[in-house]
């Protein structure tokens, strides 16, 4: 049967959690409030709108909106610049092992993400010609753990979703994957990613002995 992978990006093929991060400590910052790391952990596969309601809360501020849609353009414009300076020197260790193992045996390949600057990122660092199709915050109307990104992926690139393995690093990735019935492949810390059907600290856990067991399942 035909199978086809999709790749969450943020967190599975690039870490632009850390240029998120600096982009809305500084805009805590601005408003007068701290924002930790760990807090940021919070916005990992969640979409900027929602982001931005979370870190309202935090630092207790009502917005109105006017300032709240401002606030929005301002931290995508802080973090575009950090994307503007990225390079292949950022794709995380042994992605591009896999997806040439995928490319070479014609397996079809999407990205599956919230992120409206996904297709720019994918451009910057060198990978975007491995991707048949790409689902991303444009495309998408409900969020992660919504199936609804995974489901357009699978449709796009022709294949059933119990055909298709979602890479992803957040829970609320692993619940759309699980919820589109798509295999679902943690990739990160395994207590945390607990409700993935595969864990993996990371890609190079990842053997390629272990792709073609998937592309072998019935
Ligand atoms: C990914 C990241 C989130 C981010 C979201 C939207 O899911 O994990 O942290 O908020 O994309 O990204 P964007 O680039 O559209 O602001
Ligand atoms: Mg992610």
């Amino acid at each position: 049967k035909k199978k086809g992978f999709i790749f969450d990006l943020d967190g599975v093929i690039v870490d632009t959690a850390k240029y998120h991060y600096l982009a809305w400590k500084k805009l805590a910052n601005e408003l007068g409030f701290e924002f930790t790391e760990e807090q940021n952990e919070m916005f990992k596969g969640v979409s900027r709108k929602r982001c931005l309601e979370i870190l309202l809360d935090i630092g207790g501020i009502e917005a109105t909106q006017k300032e709240f849609d401002t606030w929005m353009i301002e931290k995508n414009e802080d973090y575009l610049e950090y994307i503007e300076k990225m390079d292949a020197s950022e794709i995380l260790p042994d992605v591009p092992k896999v997806l040439e193992y995928l490319k070479a045996k014609k397996v079809p390949i999407a990205l599956g993400s919230a992120s409206k600057n996904a297709k720019p990122i994918l451009e910057k660092v060198g990978l975007l010609p491995y991707f048949d199709n790409i689902v991303d915050g444009n495309s998408v109307s409900k969020a992660k753990p919504d199936p609804e990104v995974f489901l357009i992926a699978a449709d796009k690139l022709g294949v059933m979703p119990k055909d298709c393995f979602v890479f992803e690093d957040a829970v609320a990735g692993i619940q759309a994957a699980n919820n589109a019935e798509m295999t679902s492949i943690g990739i990160g810390d395994s207590d945390i990613l607990a409700e993935a059907d595969y864990n993996f600290k990371d890609f190079t856990e990842i053997d390629l002995d272990f792709i073609k067991k998937l592309l072998q399942l019935k």
